[in-house]
């Protein structure tokens, strides 16, 4: 089970100006949380409350429907490629690079066991569009287009490029090339795909889009390149089940929430840096930054009161980032909070050869790149205790979908959980529907001529 360590954030190891004095915070904060705890469970099955994704661990329906979709077209595609934007391609991305294995578009067919490659375009620039559209035959590739909303510009635009492509190279069957993911009813999406007959999954309503998954954003993409989704599923509802206990000192959700929201509000720590010690957990920090961010940086709080909160997160990856970022979080400003995630059993042992045995680094011989890896985690932690920098350390046992269902379900909880601190409403996005709506009005979008005209005038004076 994932554990936490908090005790490099306590005033006892880090001093009082810098640390918490935690269980004594646990105790004045006892009530509170277990309020906090409480009312998530009770209206995570209303409507308009965006707690379904509390739900999707026990969504069998889905999990059956892509796993069904998956066998139906298994062997017939090389590739498969996710058109989508945030929360419609982060945790995707985070979970097939944690979880297939390393370089797998680079594997032959045999070493995928005849699985197909997976490939992400989650940006707009045009270079990277059709350099991927180079080395992809399309025909051979199932193209998943992941859009809440149905009209988001991004992910429409690109999907209206490859849509092009395939229809000329495939005439009328270029359909079965398509699936798409989107709102059972609303959005432009929708409709196309009503219209045009493309098979089709559904975002659930009240699941936003960082929080999407584990629904068939993410499951039908996990299951098409063979990934065990009945082991994600069951990883969120044994972890779920600890997450319902409203006593702080079991809930380590809950404790990891409480101790960056009081390191923010009471010690100045208001960056927050994500560094698992893992290449495969990279893109987990991409996927954890978007649902900190847009979750926790608000402009009003419930009351209506302004208050622009939130504190601003940080991707970093150990070891790599130890030769870059930590001269930094050791002696630059303390206003961090640094959250490590140490991988206890890696999946491979690998062992550094006793050469070079009469020089400066024979020392490294005879040792595993694996004790290294975790011995790097330990001393930066320790390092950055002894400039008084606050640090968690979550220890996943290993990496598989058991384990990592139950990092990003965790953290998912603990999203809630500080929103709910914050109080602020977590599960809205008004920042980012701002920018979306910029764009539609700066491209022609029919509806948005008043704002195109108030734009430009202020384009001119801030461009
Ligand atoms: O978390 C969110 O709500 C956003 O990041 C969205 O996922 C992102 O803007 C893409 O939206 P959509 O899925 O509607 O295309």
């Amino acid at each position: 089970m994932l554990k936490l360590n908090f005790k490099n954030s306590d005033s006892a190891i880090i001093g009082e100006e810098n640390g918490l004095n935690i269980y004594q915070e646990f105790e004045n904060y006892r009530e509170t949380i277990s309020n906090i705890i409480k009312s998530l469970n009770q209206r995570k099955d209303k409507p308009g409350q965006w707690l379904q994704w509390m739900n999707l661990g026990y969504n069998e329906e889905t999990v059956w429907y892509v796993k069904e979709f998956a066998s139906l077209v298994e062997n017939r595609f090389e590739n498969v490629l996710v058109l989508g934007i945030g929360g419609s391609a982060l945790g995707g991305l985070a979970v097939t690079e944690a979880l297939l294995k390393p370089y797998w578009n680079l594997l032959t067919p045999e070493q995928r066991k005849g699985l197909p490659r997976i490939f992400f375009l989650d940006n707009i620039d045009p270079d990277s569009i059709s350099g991927l559209l180079q080395v992809l035959d399309l025909k051979k590739t199932l193209v998943n287009v992941i859009t809440k909303s149905g009209d988001t510009a991004e992910t429409m635009s690109q999907f209206m490029i490859i849509k092009d492509l395939l229809e000329k190279e495939l005439g009328d069957n270029y359909r079965r090339n398509i699936v798409a993911t989107t709102d059972k009813k609303m959005g432009i999406l929708r409709q196309l795909a009503d219209q045009e007959g493309y098979k089709t999954f559904f975002v659930p309503d009240d699941v936003g889009g960082r929080f999407s998954v584990f629904s068939a954003v993410g499951l039908l993409p996990f299951a098409l390149v063979g990934l065990d989704i009945d082991q994600l599923m069951n990883g969120i509802k044994d972890i779920d089940l600890e997450l319902k206990n409203t006593d702080i000192n079991q809930n380590i959700a809950a404790q990891g929430a409480l101790i960056q929201y009081l390191l923010d509000t009471k010690k100045g720590k208001n960056l927050s840096v994500m560094m698992p010690y893992s290449s495969r957990l990279k893109y987990v920090s991409d996927w954890f930054v978007q649902l900190w961010a847009e979750s926790l940086g608000k402009e009003f709080n419930n009351n209506g009161e302004k208050v622009n909160i939130g504190p601003t997160p940080i991707k970093a990856l150990g070891a790599t980032d130890q030769h870059s970022q930590i001269q930094l979080y050791n002696e630059g400003p303390n206003n961090k909070i640094i959250t490590f995630i140490r991988v206890e059993n890696f999946d491979t042992t690998l062992e550094i050869p006793r050469i070079f045995e009469y020089t400066g680094i024979g020392y490294l011989g005879g040792k595993t790149i694996n004790d290294l890896i975790n011995a790097e985690a330990d001393s930066t932690r320790v390092s950055l205790a002894d400039y008084s920098r606050p640090t968690m350390t979550f220890s996943i046992e290993k990496i598989d979908e058991y384990n990592l269902a139950q990092l990003l379900y965790m953290l998912e909880v603990q999203t809630a959980i500080a929103g709910e601190l914050y109080n602020i409403n977590t599960f809205n996005q008004p920042g980012v529907e701002q920018a979306k709506n910029y764009t539609y009005a700066l491209m022609g979008r029919a509806g948005y001529e008043e704002s195109a005209h108030s734009l430009r005038e202020k384009m001119e004076v801030r461009n």
